[in-house]
């Protein structure tokens, strides 16, 4: 089964499935794998610390796979960053993905080089910013989520099918998806991808020691001390950091909630999501999105959706 939607003429891969930035497991070997797979693979420019580590991990991205791949800025966790967005231009990077502040500034630089920009939000309301803003596509993350998150963040449910009615560039569903059944729902709810950030951390080729792994496969995500920081709730001072941002017209989702971390330290990532309650073995990037693929596409014509399934050589898919 073909799986070409917006998002992956957009971005001229195979699968609709990207990896997320990873601040402390993303490296090239990942990247490599995820982008090899079909996918698109992501470096994290705050994993690199400085440009000049940055420039020479795309040119080692760039010597062991000629597919498209991705590096994300995310300004919100270092202004400093910006400093990247020099290389990531000379380096003519495919995709670039900013994430969490609203990114108008670079965006314009980004498209000015010819590069494809992808922003990352919280909110639809965010999501239509980015999209007025110039974004060729937005991701959504829902608080099913791992990493920084908005006060203001909804389930991914909900946002998807929100963003469905509002967005008409390329939409990008994350947060808790990571098999077969989560994508198809990302799918159904008018998403034209995923972005996988914690069922990626898991794979074969994550740096992540295997023992941490372990640990987060075998994660009971309702246990407390996983659903705790996952689907902590907002504090007043949360909500009102967010008004506050939300008031300073440049600034938005700057406001995330401190209890997004606060992760037991042997999961070893310092965030998580709740894709741990269906992510149980490690396998290879390509055996992922393998799996997914091949899981949803049987889905569609064995298994059926509520009683329907749809018959071989009619299905629009491709
Ligand atoms: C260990 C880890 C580190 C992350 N670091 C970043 C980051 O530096 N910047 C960013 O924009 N998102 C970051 N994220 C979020 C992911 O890119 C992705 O959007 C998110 O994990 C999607 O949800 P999922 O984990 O349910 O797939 C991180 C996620 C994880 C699990």
């Amino acid at each position: 089964m073909e799986w070409q939607t917006p998002m992956t003429r957009l971005l001229k891969i195979r699968y609709p499935v990207m990896q997320g930035a990873l601040a402390v497991v993303s490296d090239v070997n990942l990247a490599a794998a995820v982008s090899e797979a079909g996918g698109l693979g992501m470096l994290t420019a705050w994993t690199q610390r400085r440009p000049e580590k940055l420039s020479q991990a795309i040119r080692e991205l760039r010597d062991r796979t000629d597919r498209p791949f991705a590096v994300n800025l995310s300004p919100t966790m270092d202004q400093g960053l910006l400093k990247m967005l020099d290389v990531i231009i000379d380096e003519k990077v495919p995709v670039v993905e900013t994430a969490g502040d609203r990114a108008l500034a670079y965006g314009k630089r980004i498209k000015a080089a010819g590069l494809t920009w992808i922003h990352k939000v919280h909110t639809v309301k965010h999501a239509m910013t980015a999209q007025k803003d110039g974004a060729d596509a937005v991701c959504i993350m829902g608080l099913e989520g791992a990493g920084l998150k908005s006060p203001m963040i909804l389930t991914t449910l909900v946002s998807i099918a929100m963003a469905a009615e509002k967005i008409t560039i390329p939409v990008i569903a994350a947060g808790g998806i990571g098999d077969a059944r989560t994508f198809l729902g990302a799918l159904a709810l008018g998403a034209d991808g995923v972005q996988l950030g914690s069922a990626f951390c898991l794979v074969k080729e994550s740096k992540l020691p295997d023992s941490r792994k372990q640990v987060l496969i075998k994660a009971d995500p309702y246990d407390p001390k996983w659903r705790g920081p996952i689907l902590a709730s907002p504090t007043a001072a949360d909500l009102q950091q967010v008004q506050e941002a939300e008031g300073t017209k440049e600034i938005m989702g700057a406001a995330h909630r401190a209890e997004s971390f606060g992760f037991p330290q042997e999961a070893g990532t310092g965030t998580i999501s709740l894709a741990i309650g269906f992510v149980n073995r490690v396998v290879t990037a390509k055996e992922l999105i393998g799996e997914i693929m091949a899981g949803a596409g049987d889905i569609l014509t064995n298994k059926g959706i509520g009683g329907f399934k749809l018959v071989p050589g009619t299905d629009s898919g491709s």
